[in-house]
């Protein structure tokens, strides 16, 4: 197991589509172990293997162990996700990137989520998911097409990590109600 360099914003990698996961053998657990390792490193919730320069469609997702998200301290490993359905009720959510380092936005995602995919041993899995889990693994899916949450998000939204504490705290000392704390995925 090794942490691995997560690849930034500007390295071409991370607009390619990534290859569907076909053997499940040791290089893939290999791989499942350093982009866990990885993605905790960072305290992110989420990686997908481009981000560490391997162009195969696994994602991990690991829910902080928080009660105020679903499935807290779950850890989810998929090969070869899609998205089977999507709930036609939206949410603009705050999301954040290991790769966009320093940033934030805010993103609009379908709040409940269907995913298919393989665990590593190849094994059919079906997950549903709502809420932050739905928008971390819709976030890691954009990842294996080439697709940056930056790509997709609201107008304007985009700041630096100072910048939006900055406008947490007006907003709080405007008596506005406390948002979700800050989330790399
Ligand atoms: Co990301």
């Amino acid at each position: 197991m090794a942490v691995r360099e997560i690849i930034q914003v500007g390295n071409p990698v991370l607009r390619d589509r990534s290859i569907k996961v076909m053997r499940f053998d040791k290089t893939l657990t290999e791989l499942v172990d350093d982009m866990i390792e990885t993605m905790q490193d960072s305290n992110g919730v989420g990686l997908a293997a481009p981000q560490i320069g391997v162009l195969s469609r696994v994602i991990v997702v690991e829910m902080p162990d928080d009660e105020q998200y679903p499935h807290p301290g779950e850890r989810f490993v998929l090969c070869n996700p899609k998205i089977v359905k999507a709930s036609r009720e939206t949410e603009i959510g705050e999301e954040g990137c290991l790769s966009v380092r320093g940033y934030v936005g805010q993103v609009e995602r379908a709040v409940e989520v269907v995913i298919s995919g393989q665990d590593i041993k190849g094994k059919k899995v079906r997950i549903k998911a709502h809420d932050f889990l739905a928008r971390a693994f819709q976030h890691e899916i954009d990842h294996l097409n080439g697709v940056l949450y930056v790509d997709i998000a609201e107008e304007n939204s985009v700041m630096t990590l100072e910048e939006y504490q900055e406008l947490l705290q007006q907003e709080q000392e405007a008596g506005a109600e406390q948002t979700e704390p800050s989330i790399a995925v």
